[in-house]
Parts: structure tokens; sequence; C-alpha cells
């Protein structure tokens, strides 16, 4: 768990973080606990024990979780997400919009199913939960003693907001939708207070890419395309997860922090050009 140096800035918040029994999520809900948030982790249904130990992490750290499942992709269980995070909590501070997957195929192979999947849980549970969340941070408004804002929102989309990606239609078209859908939520909800964000992960050591990094031959192919030498962890995210959801960021709305190593710095043209 990252602790650097914790001075408690989401004390008091409650944050709902979507997927995170494992990887990124689970990272984001570890960092987010050990800064003093009460933590909602959040599984699709199928990884309960694995929520259950993310759980028991934060709370052998001192911290305070809950699991509750959901599939992010449909509407009744994203508002029982919310009713039961305000029903234990009181209320939501922090939306983590992370759950997200892959269903990779070549273009001309993709079937219906793997692209309707992809769009479903990265994109459309992406607007679900941050309707309910900013519903929520509408009705309660700013509480100055915790936070400066009504409520904030992360999404996590990818540097595949950006980057083309052959093999990988359904998954880059639903992060480059999360990139309009974030910056269009951020330009309608800040005059309300709310700061909506997005941070865009290159390659991270989680098991969504394990086949990328897994051998060293795989590692060093990945290499090439990051500059600054080295995979991601998921504490890296988790870390950046932090300060988008404090009051040191009160000023960031709309934007992506990509932390990426370099990866959208085009590594190719180091050289070439
Ligand atoms: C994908 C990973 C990939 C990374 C960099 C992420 O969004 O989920 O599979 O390694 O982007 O390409």
């Amino acid at each position: 768990m990252p602790t650097n140096g914790n001075v408690n800035r989401l004390q008091g918040q409650v944050a709902i973080v979507t997927g995170s029994s494992s990887g990124i999520g689970k990272a984001v809900a570890q960092a987010m606990a050990a800064e003093g948030a009460s933590v909602v982790v959040n599984h699709s249904g199928r990884s309960a024990e694995a929520a259950e130990q993310v759980v028991a992490s934060i709370k052998a750290a001192g911290g305070n979780a809950i699991v509750i499942p959901a599939d992010v992709s449909n509407e009744d269980e994203v508002k029982k997400i919310f009713a039961e995070t305000i029903k234990s909590y009181g209320t939501v501070d922090i939306l983590v919009n992370n759950a997200g997957l892959q269903k990779d195929a070549a273009f001309v192979d993709m079937t219906l199913e793997q692209w309707k999947t992809v769009l479903d849980i990265n994109l459309t549970g992406q607007f679900l939960c941050a309707r309910e969340a900013a519903r929520e941070f509408l009705r309660r408004g700013i509480v100055p003693a915790k936070s400066k804002a009504a409520g904030k929102i992360i999404c996590m989309s990818s540097v595949h907001e950006v980057i083309p990606w052959a093999g990988h239609c359904n998954y880059a078209a639903s992060k480059g939708g999360v990139m309009l859908l974030m910056k269009s939520m951020a330009q309608e909800l800040a005059p309300h207070k709310i700061r909506v964000n997005s941070i865009g992960p290159g390659a991270i050591k989680t098991p969504i890419n394990r086949s990328a990094w897994e051998t060293p031959e795989a590692e060093r192919k990945l290499l090439t395309l990051i500059p600054y030498g080295r995979v991601g962890e998921p504490s890296d995210i988790g870390l950046a997860a932090v300060w988008l959801a404090s009051d040191e960021s009160d000023y960031v709305t709309g934007t992506t922090l990509f932390v990426d190593g370099g990866m959208t710095l085009y590594p190719g043209f180091a050289t070439g050009g």
C-alpha cells in the first residue's frame, strides 16, 4: 500500500471505486483509504473473495471499507451501489469510475458482443455511475470541513483515449468516448463546484495486460514504448487518484492526467522523423 507520508487528505470523505477487487482499482481503493477516506470496494459479482481481501487489507492498515457488488453497466445495480453507500456512510464525496475490461479482436473479426460488452462496461458504466454521483453531490452541496468541492469524479481512461490501438478498436473507442464524456461533464458541472477529471494510465502491471509484461522478452518489447524506462505499478495510479480527489487539485477540472512514463510522447520519434 502506498504510504507516501499520508496526511489524511481525504479525511471524512466517502469514495466509491468501481472495479476495485484487483489491479488499478484495488490500488486506488487502498491509497484513498490510507488518506482517511471510507471506501466502497465494488466488483462485478464474480470477485467476491478478492474484494473481501482488499477490504481486509484496508482494515488491517487502520482504514475503513465495505464491499458492494454491482455490474456498472446495469442501471438498477448502479442505483443500488449508491443507495447502499449512502445507507452505510451517509453520502458520497468521490467517485472513481475505474471498472473496465478488454475484449480484443482483429477489427474484421470483432463480434457485436465483444464491441457491446466493452462499450457497456467502459463507457456506459462510467455514465451511469457519474450520473448517480453528480445527483448526490448536487443534493448535498459543499461541506467545507471536508472539501472545497461539492464532489469529485475521476474517470479511469487510458493512453488509448488519444493513441489509436489496432486490434483493440472497441477499447480505444470506449476510452475516446470517456475523454469527451469527462470533458462535457466537467464543463456542465463546474458551476456546481463538482470537479471531473480523468487519469490516463499507460502500461501498468495488472491482470488486464499480463501478457505484455510477464516475460522478460515481453517486458523488453513493452519498454520500447515507455521513454521513462519502467512499466508502471498500480500504486503510481493510486497516488495520482488521491491527488485528483484532494483539495490540492482544487483548480483542476476537465483534464486528463496521463500517468504513463511518457508513452504519449510518440517514442518512435525519439530518433526518427
Ligand atoms: C490497456 C493495457 C495497455 C496499456 C498501454 C491500457 O489502457 O488496458 O492493456 O498495456 O493501455 O498500451
